[in-house]
């Protein structure tokens, strides 16, 4: 029986991947978001064996060997997995869990099956009467029915116990209702409402299930907000609302803003990317879920000091993660919503065309908290704004950055550029120069670094891996009906990865390599991590899926025909054909 996914995300958390290894292996090179240490798993003299913290996975660039803190753990110690589980829940004193994990399962989908009926109840109030109140509250704010849909808005009604006897009547029990959150106990011992009389937002996750709810006051009073109380199924810090729209969106990018209400309105206005990152200040595992889905973030938080601060926190968060960052300027409003009510969204699409770079931004920040007039603070200054401009990828980024510098400090551009280029050198280890190098090798892009596993038909293959990254990312692309067999895969390695995947989706488990470690080898472990972890363009994710699977299909027969048996008549044609081509 599979393990909890509750207790193998706490298990990973509980047992950081850096501290871990260092148990093993000395890290010590830094080079951008990797430690570098020695490959305990080949012998080598220069170290090519990265541990992500923020991704909390480990690979080495020589051997191929990768995946989460449970199978460096199953490779060092050459363990099973459930023996490695074992291993790292002794480590962080936990206890492993027993047999309560159907029971678990059990329960997770009852409370989402609850939260949706919940969320349905919310939504049919808005158009009774009782709900006049709430529609009167959405039109005031200009929220139109369509996107009250398009959101499942709904209104709690002022009133002790509508939801909860509606949820009894639907087989509900009191004390499921409080575990979800969604009713509290009194102390007379009776249950009543949580939510009354507030405009419901539902948060939906990636999967599309009802997760938990935000309730606004309709107007003024406190607590402006209330929202679920963590659950089975409902954790705050790792979700964000609305990117179960906003994944689905073409835009390249995400937007995101503070408030429910600013994304409402976004998405209204047709910014259709806009997520909000409930009431917290963006947090490392929102981060983390974002940047599976986008590759660029546009940050519009509210117009104050304390949105500014918000910004530079998450600027340093999702800079980690490889993550573009862009930074609304909302000049004349103090947020999204106000913005766009008041100039439009014409101009909030100006707004986000020329949005300042994070570069900009953060180099606008440096040079606020010097005074240029000043030669002492001036040398501050530079070194600063040098180490900022050096760690820029490019050469053309690099250059035209060191210009600005040099410009605001009044000194010519090659000091700046020659100072630019010495902290470049320091910063780039052989360890990522090597990196570079693997991965412009293109016989490595054609056939899996394990050694164990090799493609006989690496178009088909590509094709494959395609599948399987699409589907680690957008789970929800599991419910088609046109997705292959695993038996028409080419590899055998791919096909058994993609059973696997295929059949947690389809369960609605989580797919995360720590989950997934049970059911495979530690190979097919390794090519998995690999596979996640090159880049994915989202917004082409439909299309790509269609040619992937096309792809396998061609490929599945081709090979079908070649090993078909022998049609004599049909080989002679063959023949025939041949001998006029080379005649
Ligand atoms: N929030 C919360 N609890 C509060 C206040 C705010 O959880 N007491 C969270 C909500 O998720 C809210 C976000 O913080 O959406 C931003 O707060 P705020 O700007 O006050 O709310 P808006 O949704 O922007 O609403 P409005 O435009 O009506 O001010
Ligand atoms: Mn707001």
């Amino acid at each position: 029986m599979p393990f909890p996914e509750k207790f193998i995300d706490e298990l990973v958390e509980r047992n950081d991947i850096v501290d871990v290894v260092s148990g093993y292996v000395r890290l010590s090179k830094r080079s951008g978001a990797n430690q570098f240490g020695l490959c305990p798993f080949h012998s080598e003299k220069t170290p090519s064996f990265a541990v992500n913290p923020e991704k909390q996975i480990y690979h080495c660039f020589g051997c191929g060997k990768g995946g989460s803190v449970i199978n460096f753990i199953m490779e060092i110690e050459n363990l099973g997995y459930r023996d490695a589980v074992a291993f790292l829940a002794r480590r962080a004193g936990m206890t492993m869990p027993q047999e309560q994990d159907d029971a678990e399962s059990r329960k997770r989908a009852r409370m989402l099956a609850l939260n949706k009926d919940a969320a349905r109840f919310f939504y049919e109030q808005l158009s009774s009467p009782g709900g006049k109140r709430a529609a009167e509250y959405m039109a005031r704010r200009r929220i139109s029915p369509a996107t009250a849909k398009n959101f499942g808005l709904g209104f709690a009604p002022d009133t002790w116990d509508s939801l909860e006897k509606a949820m009894r009547q639907k087989g509900y029990s009191d004390f499921e209702l409080a575990d979800a959150g969604l009713v509290r106990r009194g102390k007379s011992g009776g249950f009543y409402d949580t939510f009354r009389d507030r405009l419901m937002f539902p948060v939906i996750d990636v999967r599309g299930n009802v997760i938990g709810f935000s309730g606004r006051i309709l107007g003024d009073g406190e607590p402006k907000y209330m929202n679920s109380p963590e659950t089975l199924v409902f954790n705050k810090s790792r979700n964000l609302f609305a990117l179960n729209l906003a994944k689905k969106s073409k835009s390249g990018y995400i937007i995101l803003s503070e408030g429910n209400i600013d994304v409402v309105s976004l998405h209204q206005a047709g910014f259709d990317s806009a997520v909000a990152s409930l009431g917290t200040s963006l947090t490392p595992e929102q981060a983390r879920l974002l940047s599976r889905y986008t590759s660029q973030v546009i940050i519009a938080y509210d117009n104050d000091g304390a949105g500014m601060k918000a910004s530079q926190r998450a600027i340093g968060i999702l800079e980690k993660l490889d993550v573009k960052v862009k930074v609304l300027q909302l000049s004349g409003a103090k947020d999204p919503d106000e913005f766009i009510k008041a100039k439009g969204p014409e101009a909030f699409r100006k707004l986000l065309e020329g949005s300042e770079t994070q570069v900009d931004y953060r180099l606008r920040g440096v040079t606020e908290k010097y005074d240029l007039s000043q030669d002492e603070q001036k040398v501050e200054f530079l070194k600063e704004a040098s180490d900022l401009v050096a760690r820029l990828p490019g050469p053309v980024e690099r250059q035209v950055y060191a210009m600005r510098v040099a410009n605001l400090a009044g000194v010519p551009n090659d000091v700046v550029s020659a100072e630019v280029e010495r902290r470049r050198k320091r910063l780039v280890t052989k360890a990522s120069r090597e990196e570079e190098r693997q991965q412009e090798r293109p016989e490595r892009q054609a056939q899996p670094n394990e050694k164990e596993l090799r493609y006989e038909d690496p178009v088909s293959a590509r094709a494959e891996e395609g599948l399987i990254r699409l589907l680690s990312l957008e789970p929800a692309l599991g419910a088609r009906e046109d997705l292959p067999e695993a038996a028409a895969f080419s590899s055998e390695a791919l096909g058994h990865i993609y059973s696997v995947l295929l059949e947690r989706l389809r369960r609605h488990e989580s797919v995360s390599s720590a989950n997934l470690g049970e059911a495979l080898t530690g190979p097919e472990m390794s090519l998995l991590v690999r596979i996640q972890q090159a880049p994915v363009n989202l917004q082409q994710g439909e299309r790509a899926l269609e040619d992937y699977i096309k792809c396998i299909q061609e490929h599945k027969e081709q090979r079908q025909q070649d090993h078909a048996p022998l049609d004599l008549l049909a080989l002679a044609q063959k023949q025939r054909e041949k001998g006029k081509r080379y005649e």
